[in-house]
């Protein structure tokens, strides 16, 4: 995501994340639900980041350790504060108080639970401030304004929001509705939501009133379009699925725009920081997890699972591939069908074809792992690691018990249970000798009455 920068204004960016989404039927708060592998909150901090807000506050409820810890992580700069009531979107916004007070030209108001939101959108509702407007609200047009409040325009002004509950059967014939998204001139902030009541159906605290009261201080009051997509509200799982498909059809088109070919779009599903190189070729069926990259030229095979892997160029993973987390493909390596790697460095050109796990191991350059080849790289209490030299042959069916080392250009025979390191251009072998009884099966036969019965 590019930065975008208004360096002459400060910003300040309130997020309200004390919801409880008791219809989320969760033990977790709803705002920590993940979009894409990323928390619906850290979502909204990172637009509000692009967005150039250079102060964060967030409002969590009480006792909420489980989001102020997300919060930390995710934007560490932020400031926390306890909206210690429910007391409505207004007074939430007044749990930050002390961080308005510091004087922003612009203070935005976003709620956790709406993550989608593009950073683009943020930057048109602070470029409103800055032509002049005393507040700008972020509005939409959805298929369904049933529950919203209604934008009410007077002469190409936003006059007023009206809550769905408060609203006349008049007001509710408009289309136009709040996605809940402010932008305030940061020197009247303040006085706008403090002179805020409670005089509604709710007796809540509303938000929305900031921009009646705005209007009687003889400000200008304006609305900026978004989307329906865009500000779509997480209020349960059917909601979240709904932000999901969304937000993976916006990487697919991100991915395909980059030069990278998606056979199938709808079936790969990505992390939101999952990096496609160009020429890449993503097959039906593939999914990311965190912590991907892909490199140019590369092709992932269509049924892989890919998590904390790197993909260098020119590489091929799959089909059925998994490559969990530290996965790091050298360029041109080939990883066939129904390979797991895990925390292993593969070098350039090595080949580990089909039916293997390698783990906890470093894989020189054209290394070649036979099928079925198993590194043993746990006892039940401790990983250890497996290194294999540049241009060494594992034949098929072998374990490589760690810790163990194979030097360059050695050849394990089939089936070796390696147990100890294997010097540069040795064989090991560790097998039972074959041996041969002729005409053993005959004499076999004989004594059990001649041929097997067929059932
Ligand atoms: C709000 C808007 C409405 C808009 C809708 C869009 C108000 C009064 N209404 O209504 O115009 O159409 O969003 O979805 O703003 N919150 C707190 N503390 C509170 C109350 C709310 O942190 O005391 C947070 C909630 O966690 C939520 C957000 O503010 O993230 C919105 O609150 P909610 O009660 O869902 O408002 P709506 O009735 O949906
Ligand atoms: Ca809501």
């Amino acid at each position: 995501m590019t930065t975008i920068s208004t360096p002459s204004r400060r910003c300040l960016a309130v997020i309200l994340a004390a919801g409880e989404g008791t219809r989320m039927r969760s033990t977790r708060p709803k705002v920590l639900h993940e979009v894409g592998g990323r928390s619906m909150l850290a979502h909204v901090l990172a637009s509000v980041a692009a967005a150039g807000a250079e102060g964060i506050s967030i409002v969590v409820g009480p006792g909420r350790e489980d989001v102020a810890a997300e919060a930390r992580r995710a934007a560490p700069g932020a400031e926390l504060f306890v909206q210690s009531e429910r007391l409505g979107t207004a007074h939430a916004v007044l749990a930050a108080r002390a961080a308005i007070v510091n004087g922003y030209d612009d203070v935005l108001v976003l709620f956790g639970d709406t993550p989608l939101v593009l950073p683009e959108t943020i930057q048109r509702l602070r470029a409103a401030l800055a032509d002049g407007a005393g507040l700008a609200a972020l509005g939409f047009e959805p298929a369904d304004p049933t529950g919203y409040g209604r934008l009410l325009m007077q002469d190409g002004e936003l006059a007023a929001i009206r809550e769905h509950k408060d609203a006349s059967p008049e007001e509710r014939a408009v289309g136009l509705c709040n996605s809940g998204l402010m932008a305030l001139d940061g020197r009247r902030a303040l006085s706008l939501l403090e002179s805020i009541g409670r005089d509604n159906v709710q007796r809540e605290y509303y938000l929305t009133d900031a921009v009646a009261v705005a209007r009687s201080a003889g400000l200008r009051t304006q609305v900026v379009l978004a989307s329906p997509d865009e500000v779509l509200g997480v209020n349960d799982r059917i909601q979240l699925a709904a932000a999901e498909a969304i937000f993976q059809s916006r990487m697919r088109r991100t991915a395909m725009e980059n030069g990278a070919t998606l056979t199938a779009p709808d079936t790969v599903f990505f992390s939101h920081d999952t990096r496609v190189g160009r020429d890449v070729l993503i097959e039906p069926n593939v999914v990311f997890g965190p912590g991907c990259s892909v490199a140019d030229g590369a092709t992932i095979h269509a049924f892989s699972h890919l998590e904390g892997a790197t993909v260098g160029s020119g590489a091929t993973a799959g089909p059925f591939a998994r490559l969990r987390p530290g996965a790091d493909l050298g360029a041109n390596v080939k990883v066939g069908n129904f390979v797991e790697i895990k925390a292993s460095r593969i070098g350039a050109g090595a080949k580990v074809s089909h039916l293997s796990y390698i783990g906890d191991a470093t894989l020189g350059e054209g290394v070649n792992i036979g099928a079925g080849t198993i590194t043993c790289n746990y006892d039940g209490f401790n990983k250890a690691r497996t290194e294999i030299g540049a241009n060494a042959f594992i034949g098929s069916n072998s374990s490589l018990v760690a810790p163990v080392r194979i030097g360059e250009g050695a050849f394990v025979g089939s089936g070796t249970v390696v147990t100890r390191d294997v010097a540069p251009d040795a064989l090991a072998l560790a097998r039972t000798p074959q041996v041969e009884k002729p005409a053993w099966a005959q004499r076999f036969r004989r004594m059990n009455g001649g041929k097997p019965k067929v059932r």
